[in-house]
């Protein structure tokens, strides 16, 4: 098939359905209230590829354990990219997905840079609607609920040899239904955050900008950390120089700025200097925010900065940004050398109201001028 002068990759998946669904009962209980990352639906998409096949062998298959060799190329060599996504259920019942294609590019941008095999946009699409469609009936309806849907790729050679990267792969999607991350009842609550000053995150010419499990190995230390410390989360600065704000554990930081002579606020995120993660919801919050008449920046700001301007109130609200929490204000910040508030530590009206715009489009309640969503069922 062509489309635009361009060969459109339209893969066979073999459908077998799971012979033992969890009954209705039990679905539904989970579907009344999910926890994030617990249970999963019924089925799971595999598909392989090796040098000689390229990709073969799709399935969409039971929800089932993966057996490997213990010499897998992954469990040596962490060779593994993956992606979080959402399906959302609308007003009429119908299911959609939110920018799916930015993240089947932001797959394959991580998979390059880990030398894996691209997969082609469309079969990634494919991939991730025939388990949506197939799992309909596993999206729930509450307040702030979605199918979370969790793509990835792992090495599967049977090696020890570090010469050249593995020569197979297997590509998978599972999904769970999910409430929202840091959400309460009235809302999401302010987090308290941990500066972590000891510890790196990524460093240029590092793997920061791809969504590689590696990343999330290396920050766990420092996360126990901010636990510790009675915070929520870690935000990581500049490997060089431990000075300059990039972003947190799994989200992206945004800063609402008051400019010093009047004026509209400007909503000010850091550069995307190829050590932090291109968020897809950092980038629709930055669209949104131009078209409610907000200022917009890609800058960058060290700690020092970041706490003078909440004491002159210049900065007057943060929050992270992210799939799997849309939008979680920040209320406090601590650090080795002490702490401040933003604010007066609780979500801001630029916060709210972002996150209103967004859930509104995700959620179907308002106009999607932007034709974000993606109607699958
Ligand atoms: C390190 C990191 N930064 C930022 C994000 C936010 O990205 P997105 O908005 O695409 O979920 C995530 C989540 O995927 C992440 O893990």
């Amino acid at each position: 098939m062509v489309a635009r002068g361009r060969a459109v990759v339209i893969l066979e998946f073999e459908v077998r359905p799971s012979r033992s669904p969890m009954p209705d009962v039990e679905r539904r209980s989970i579907l009344a209230a999910p926890v994030f990352g617990q249970a999963f639906t019924d089925h799971m998409i595999t598909l392989r590829w090796d040098d000689e096949r390229g990709w073969h062998d799709g399935r969409l298959e039971e929800y089932q354990n993966i057996s490997l060799p213990p010499t897998a190329s992954v469990f040596h060599y962490g060779q593994e990219v993956f992606e979080g996504m959402k399906a959302y259920r609308q007003p009429d019942g119908s299911v959609a997905l939110f920018r799916p294609e930015r993240n089947a590019a932001r797959f394959n941008a991580s998979a390059q840079r880990l030398a894996m095999p691209e997969l082609p946009v469309e079969t990634f699409v494919q991939a991730v609607e025939l388990l949506v469609r197939q799992e309909r009936h596993w999206v729930p309806d509450g307040a702030g609920t979605s199918l979370y849907l969790r793509p990835f790729m792992i090495a599967t050679q049977p090696t020890l040899g570090f010469t050249l990267p593995s020569r197979s792969y297997l590509f998978c999607v599972v999904a769970s239904p999910a409430s929202a991350y840091f959400s309460t009842r009235t809302g999401p609550p302010a987090l308290t955050v941990w500066l972590s000053e000891e510890y790196a995150r990524a460093a240029p010419g590092g793997t920061g900008a791809a969504k590689a499990g590696g990343n999330y190995a290396a920050a766990f230390l420092a996360q126990r950390q901010a636990v510790e410390q009675g915070c929520d989360q870690v935000v990581w600065l500049d490997a060089a120089e431990h000075t300059w704000v990039e972003e947190m554990g799994g989200m992206n930081l945004c800063f609402v700025q008051q400019p010093a002579g009047g004026g509209p606020a400007t909503l000010m995120t850091p550069a995307l200097t190829g050590t932090l993660l291109p968020g897809v919801t950092r980038d629709s919050l930055l669209q949104l925010a131009a078209r409610l008449g907000l200022g917009c920046e890609e800058g960058r700001l060290s700690v020092s900065q970041w706490r003078k301007h909440c004491e002159e109130g210049l900065i007057t609200e943060v929050f992270a940004c992210g799939t799997a929490a849309v939008i979680a204000p920040v209320g406090h910040v601590r650090g080795a050398g002490g702490g401040w508030t933003i604010g007066d530590g609780s979500p801001g009206p630029v916060t709210l109201r972002l996150r209103d715009e967004l859930l509104g489009i995700q959620y179907g309640r308002t106009t999607d001028e932007l034709r974000w969503m993606r109607k699958v069922c």
